[in-house]
């Protein structure tokens, strides 16, 4: 029997918190590799080489983080077949927020008349949903909320420096939502999270808050765009990921070859595929959704997630490993059950 704690959980039996609804909203504008040719020294050849990305989702001028979890909320919410006075709480994993103050799940509760919900965000960079979901799951589980609006949206693009050739190929913008509940059609029977504070220098935007104040010298020095070691992160982001997920097999008693699906945060495919070697998971079984996305940060995985769905892979019973890596740096690992509703309440 593996023990709870702070980290982790393993949940075995029929009432495990699971997912109700989900859905997703990528904008309408998309940069290509070949409009980033025309910015930096770059070319389609090298992008796709080194990232497996060919364009990334860009939110319009006029549209805000919130305006993407707004419409991805609408969708998981009409597919849970919830209405939004049944919410209890609003969890926004974001690192790019509409304003410092107020947090922007108070802008999406508001929108969403959510009346009877409380509103946070959270930010764990790139693991944000992940983590969102072990908080979420928590929620639900002490019986403190009864359904739980999960978000993980960013828009990278608004802190990227389209001048520095090493991040602008990387980043694109894009919403995932869910509605976690204490039935649902995918369980979750694992979760853990997990962090490295002292690398948190590799992947930041040293400006803009209380250590450094926004000022015409941060400006000047470009300092409110988001900086990152890719060479340092990406050999973080592969240790992570294996170690995470083999933490999750062992308390679960599971082998690799249990997994049905692996839904990884989508930030390169040569790091998805390292991997996927390491845990010895065959390619056709991690979802790779990269190409068309790039790096959407906290919306990665839920946006995955859904298109996966959609594409009807999953089959009652299977197992999907969620597993991310981001800012902080943190890490986090979930295990899902997938059971459509009619094998649940059988
Ligand atoms: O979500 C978590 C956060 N982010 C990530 O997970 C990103 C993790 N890191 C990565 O995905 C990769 O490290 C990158 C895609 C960012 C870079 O790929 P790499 O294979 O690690 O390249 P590198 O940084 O080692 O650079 C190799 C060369 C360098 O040239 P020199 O010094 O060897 O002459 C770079 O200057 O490639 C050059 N380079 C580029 N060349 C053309 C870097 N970016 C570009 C570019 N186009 N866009």
């Amino acid at each position: 029997m593996i023990p709870h704690n702070a980290r982790s959980s393993v949940t075995r039996g029929a009432a495990c918190p699971s997912i109700l609804g989900l859905g997703h909203y990528l904008p309408v504008d998309t940069i290509t590799n070949l409009d980033l040719a025309s910015l930096v020294d770059t070319s389609d050849e090298w992008i796709t080489s080194r990232t497996g990305i060919h364009s990334r989702h860009r939110a319009g001028v006029a549209e805000a983080t919130s305006d993407l979890a707004i419409i991805a909320s609408r969708r998981a919410l009409a597919d849970a077949q919830l209405d939004p006075g049944q919410i209890d709480l609003v969890i926004l994993a974001t690192a790019t927020p509409d304003a410092p103050v107020p947090a922007t799940a108070s802008t999406v509760q508001h929108a969403l008349r959510a009346d009877r919900a409380g509103a946070m965000d959270l930010n764990a960079g790139c693991s944000g949903f992940l983590y969102g979901l072990h908080t979420a799951e928590a929620f639900i589980r002490s019986g403190s909320a009864e359904h739980v609006l999960l978000i993980g949206a960013d828009t990278l693009t608004r802190v990227t420096d389209y001048k520095d050739r090493r991040t602008c190929v990387l980043f694109g913008d894009g919403a995932g939502a869910c509605v976690i509940a204490a039935k649902g059609f995918m369980q979750v029977i694992y979760s853990s999270v997990g962090c490295d504070g002292s690398q948190a220098d590799l992947i930041c935007i040293p400006a803009g808050g209380s250590r450094l104040p926004s000022s015409v010298k941060t400006i000047e020095d470009r300092q409110h765009y988001l900086q990152l070691d890719g060479s340092r992160v990406f050999r973080q982001a592969v240790r992570r990921m294996v170690e995470s997920a083999r933490e999750a097999l062992d308390a679960c008693g599971l082998a690799a070859s249990d997994i049905a699906w692996v839904i990884p945060h989508q930030a390169n495919e040569r790091i998805l595929s390292a991997v996927a070697e390491k845990l010895e998971i065959p390619i056709p079984k991690v979802v790779i959704d990269v190409a068309e996305t790039g790096n959407t940060s906290a919306a990665s995985v839920p946006i995955a997630l859904d298109r996966a769905r959609a594409s009807a892979h999953f089959e009652p019973g299977q197992l999907i490993l969620l597993v991310a890596f981001g800012a902080g740096l943190t890490w986090a690992c979930q295990i899902l059950r997938y059971a459509p509703l009619a094998e649940t309440n059988a």
